[in-house]
């Protein structure tokens, strides 16, 4: 019999962690589990076309509980609803079910364990919640003190505990202090490729000079802690050891998610704009706030390579999406890329400073090979180690781990 797992996650919308859950359940699913997706909130207009398409059962309860109260307490609303999901499952569903798979609030887990059926449950644990929110008065500390207990003590609670990059298990150990003899597993997120099997044809001059035949490419969303200045700064230093002729050649698009009602998206994106007329290199780089996954296939095949410019980012599933296409990446040297760039062959790990990003940049300049070699090897790297074989193998491995009965292991 293959294990019946179930999904519970609080909102099942579009951001990396519901693209992270809907693979793992289409993974099960693919080697012959069931599996259910529980979630407090769900939208068909505003979700993966997976979760319409795939035969998934996708049920949904709690979502009249409030999200925040008058803007505040999100964080314990959100537990609220999701034990509310939990006591839902358990005693009113009827479900039945061998292995829980749950997310970003391990509020829920006590209560799939205090059951009279207790239950086997796997977190995976995207980022210690504590560290992502800010804690300026007092009052906030307060608030957050038990929450932080809370979610040390229920993380756990867990069976097995799975991150996204051996960079957020050491966070995952230094948060949770009192969880050392826990060891979480990794399971990097993977890639839906036949995604990218589209037209390529487009071509940029619509939003280019001709000249342009060396183009730089960032994908991130207009946040401040993305440091794309870091980006600006290099590509200055770059023309200052280009010659005139190369450097009409070179550009630089900065290309990100934006969203008009989010207020640093707007300030930001002005900021950086401001930047680059200070740094006289306007004519040199193109903002795209919105673009759909076709355009972004087109930019990344058609630029000779990506300027990942975040510190200490979780995992980063843009560098993964770049070395796909074939398309080598400069990356701070530090958080997931430090797991995804290998150095010198895929790209380079760099210093996050304009010097060592600058020189980095120089390289494809002055060496238009090294976008064909280190981009097959990117390539191949995707293949092996982020594939959603490699994906689905691991997950479906950590699932029969928990499953089969102590006798026999
Ligand atoms: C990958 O994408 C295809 C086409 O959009 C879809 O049919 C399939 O279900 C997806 N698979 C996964 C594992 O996300
Ligand atoms: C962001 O980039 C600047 C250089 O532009 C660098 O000095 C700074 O350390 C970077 N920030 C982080 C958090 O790495
Ligand atoms: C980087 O790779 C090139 C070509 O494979 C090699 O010649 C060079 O020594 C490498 N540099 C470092 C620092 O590993």
């Amino acid at each position: 019999m293959e294990p019946v797992v179930l999904f519970v996650h609080p909102d099942l919308g579009i951001g990396g962690a519901e693209r992270l859950v809907v693979d793992a359940a289409l993974a099960l699913k693919s080697r012959g589990c069931r599996v259910t997706i529980w979630t407090a909130h769900y939208d068909p207009n505003h979700c993966f076309s997976e979760t319409k398409d795939s035969g998934i059962p996708i049920q949904c309860c709690g979502d009249w509980l409030p999200r925040s109260l008058m803007g505040r307490c999100q964080a314990l609303c959100a537990y609220l609803r999701m034990i509310f999901l939990t006591l839902y499952i358990v005693f009113l569903s009827g479900e039945q079910f061998d292995v829980v798979f749950c997310d970003q609030v391990s509020a829920c887990i006590p209560f799939f364990k205090w059951t009279r059926n207790p239950k086997k449950v796997l977190f995976y644990c995207h980022f210690p919640d504590q560290l992502l929110t800010q804690r300026i008065s007092l009052l906030k500390k307060i608030y957050r003190k038990p929450i932080d207990w809370l979610e040390e003590k229920t993380t756990g609670m867990a069976d097995c505990i799975l991150v996204n990059s051996h960079f957020t298990a050491d966070v995952f150990k230094q948060t949770f202090a009192s969880l050392s003899q826990v060891e979480p597993y990794v399971l990097y997120p993977s890639l839906n490729v036949s995604k990218f099997e589209c037209d390529l044809s487009e071509d940029l001059n619509s939003i280019l000079p001709l000249s342009r035949k060396h183009i730089f490419l960032s994908i991130n969303r207009f946040e401040r802690k993305k440091n794309l200045s870091l980006a600006l700064e290099a590509l200055c230093r770059l023309r200052d050891k280009l010659d005139l002729l190369e450097w009409d050649k070179v550009h630089m698009i900065l290309a990100g998610g934006y969203d008009e009602r989010v207020a640093e998206n707007v300030e930001h994106y002005q900021e950086l704009k401001d930047l680059a007329s200070q740094f006289k290199i306007s004519d040199h780089v193109t903002f795209l706030r919105s673009f759909s996954d076709e355009q972004k296939l087109n930019l990344l095949h058609n630029c000779i390579c990506v300027v990942y410019t975040p510190s200490n980012e979780h995992f980063g599933i843009v560098p993964i999406e770049a070395m796909y296409m074939q398309c080598p990446v400069i990356a701070a040297n530090s958080g997931g890329p430090l797991e995804s760039v290998v150095s010198n062959v895929t790209g380079y790990l760099c210093e996050p400073s304009p010097k060592d990003f600058s020189n980095a940049m120089e390289r494809f300049v002055k060496n238009p090979n090294l976008k064909i070699t280190m981009g097959k090897s990117g390539h191949k790297r995707v293949m092996e180690t982020f594939s959603f074989e490699a994906f689905s193998d691991q997950i479906y491995r950590h699932i029969c781990k928990l499953t089969v009965s102590p006798l026999l292991s």
